[in-house]
Parts: C-alpha cells; structure tokens; sequence
C-alpha cells in the first residue's frame, strides 16, 4: 500500500490499487467479457460482480458492441457460483441486497439489446450457472460441469435459477438439480436443453466467437425485436404477445435493414446492416 507523508494508508483509485477482476475485449463487434479471478474458480465476490454488473451496463449502451460474450478466465471454471466466503458473513438486509445485485447484472444479459452468449469453459455452479441461464445462448466445453448446489449450502438459488433453470430446461428437471444440488456434466447439460451445444475445450472460444461474429453481422434491430419477443414467449398473455410480435414485425418495415435484407435477397448479395 502507498502511504502518504503522514505514514497512513494513502487511499488508491480503484483502476490503479487493484487488478482488473473483468476483463472486456472487443473484437469485430463482439465484446468478450472475462471473469478474472482464476485462483478461486471465477466465484464472484461484492467487487466482482458489481464489477461486472458495470461492464455489462456500459455494454448494454454501447452501440458499436452487437454481441456480449460471457466466459471465465482459466481452464477449469466458468464461474464457481457466488463467493461463500463473502456471503458467509452476511445478514438478511446484506442478502437481499446481494441478491438484487446478482439479478440486476442477469436482467441485463437477458434484456440488453444485443443477444449475450455464454461461453461455459468449466464450473458453471450455483450463481454461474444463473447468469449463463440469462444469456441467450449457452456454448458449453465437454469439460464444463454445472449446476445449482446451493442446497448443499443451506439456501436457494439466489439469481434467478428457480425460474430460469426452470424455464430453460422443465420444470421437473430444475425440481431436480435445485433440490438435490447434483451437478451435471455437458453431455447431460445437452441433452436437457441446458446448453446449445458442446465442444472440445480447444474449440469452445473459436465456436463462440463464430457465432458471435455471424451475428454481429445481422440487424442490430431485427435482433433485438426478436430477443424482445421472445423473451416474453413464457410469460403474460399468449394473445398478447402474439398480436406484439405482429406490431414489432410491421414496424422493422420502416428500417433500412429491412429493406436491405430484402432486396440483397432479390439480388442475389449479401446485405449490408447498419442498424437503422
Ligand atoms: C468462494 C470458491 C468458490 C466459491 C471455489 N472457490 N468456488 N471460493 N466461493 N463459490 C475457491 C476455493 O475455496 C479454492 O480456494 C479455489 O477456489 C479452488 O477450489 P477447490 O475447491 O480447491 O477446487 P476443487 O477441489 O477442484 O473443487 C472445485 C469445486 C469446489 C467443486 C467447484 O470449489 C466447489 O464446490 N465450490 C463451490 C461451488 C458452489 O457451491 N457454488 C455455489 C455457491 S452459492 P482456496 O483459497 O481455498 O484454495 C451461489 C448462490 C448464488 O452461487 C446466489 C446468491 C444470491
């Protein structure tokens, strides 16, 4: 710690004092956002995923990012849930609060305008698990495990597991992984309807970054008008968000991109978005 002239602790901005515990890159369009805390498995902390919460905030707002990727730094963890050791010392106000700040960074992910991908490259347990389930869509390493353990803990899942576990797979499925905590590997994960697909671990970045870029390329609005609807495709009124997909796929009408994906069609090209 620097210390001032009178010999005390010399108070450090926050960028300088401390390492950088998110990572953001961007490349071609896709921001690839890292959690950086590989000595304990990527487990989030009260700085790290305030941390995280702010990039991904700052992301959701930025108009030359079209696609947020979420991953771990390492090869052995995703992220290994909420850190024990942190909550350990909390009280029910503390909790709640802790508990909103883990919602507020999966309500971004799951509502931001670009559509997020979770690149699942080992544990991906109790909270990690829960912030994949609020990305769009979920790229999983042969070697990932994941899973809602907290049971084992003496609490619940705390980030929206218990609905979106729920929603993402069947209801009896999220019954089971919440109740018991037992964690599962890729392969079962794919079969459930957990993930999107698995790949060797070599080729899980490479796979994601594809796929990221493939979309980065498409309509930033026609994304984000499909994202919206379906989001609410589990919830509210069917009618509804039936005669809501209509009114949202007449208004893309009045885009640019619209026109342009339609007459490249017609022309035989590729088109060219530009996201109006
Ligand atoms: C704090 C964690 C951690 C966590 C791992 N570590 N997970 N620290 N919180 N969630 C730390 C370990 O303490 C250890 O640090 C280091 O990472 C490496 O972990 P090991 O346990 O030594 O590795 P291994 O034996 O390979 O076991 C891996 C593991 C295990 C199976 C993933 O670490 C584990 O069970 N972790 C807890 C997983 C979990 O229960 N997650 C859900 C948390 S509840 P040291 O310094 O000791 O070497 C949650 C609630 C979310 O997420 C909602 C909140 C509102």
């Amino acid at each position: 710690h620097p210390r001032g002239a009178d010999g005390r602790h010399r108070r450090v901005p926050a960028r300088e004092g401390s390492r950088q515990l998110i990572d953001v890159r961007h490349e071609g369009g896709a921001a690839v956002v890292t959690v950086d805390r590989p000595d304990a498995l990527n487990a989030l902390d009260l700085e790290t995923l305030t941390a995280l919460r702010d990039q991904l905030r700052r992301l959701s707002e930025d108009v030359d990012t079209k696609v947020v990727v979420l991953t771990g730094a390492g090869d052995r963890a995703f992220i290994a849930g909420a850190d024990i050791k942190y909550m350990s010392g909390l009280d029910v106000e503390q909790a709640k609060a802790w508990g909103e700040l883990g919602h507020e960074a999966a309500r971004l992910l799951e509502t931001m305008p670009q559509p997020t991908i979770a690149a699942i490259n080992g544990f991906a347990l109790g909270g990690g698990c829960e912030l994949a389930l609020a990305c769009d869509l979920r790229y999983a390493s042969s070697k990932a495990k994941l899973g809602q353990p907290e049971i084992n803990l003496g609490i619940i899942p705390g980030w929206g597991g218990t609905q979106r576990l729920a929603r993402a797979t069947t209801l009896g499925f999220a019954k089971e992984l919440i109740l018991t905590g037992r964690t599962v590997g890729a392969d079962e994960a794919l079969e459930r309807g957990l993930v999107n697909a698995v790949t060797e671990p070599e080729d899980l970045l490479p796979r994601v970054m594809e796929t990221a870029l493939q979309l980065a390329a498409k309509s930033p609005l026609a994304l984000e008008a499909a994202k919206q609807a379906i989001n609410r495709a589990l919830s509210g009124d069917h009618a509804e968000n039936l005669a809501r997909e209509s009114d949202r796929f007449g208004e893309l009408f009045a885009s640019e991109d619209a026109k342009e994906g339609l007459t490249a069609f017609a022309e035989k090209r590729e088109p060219k978005f530009v996201g109006r």
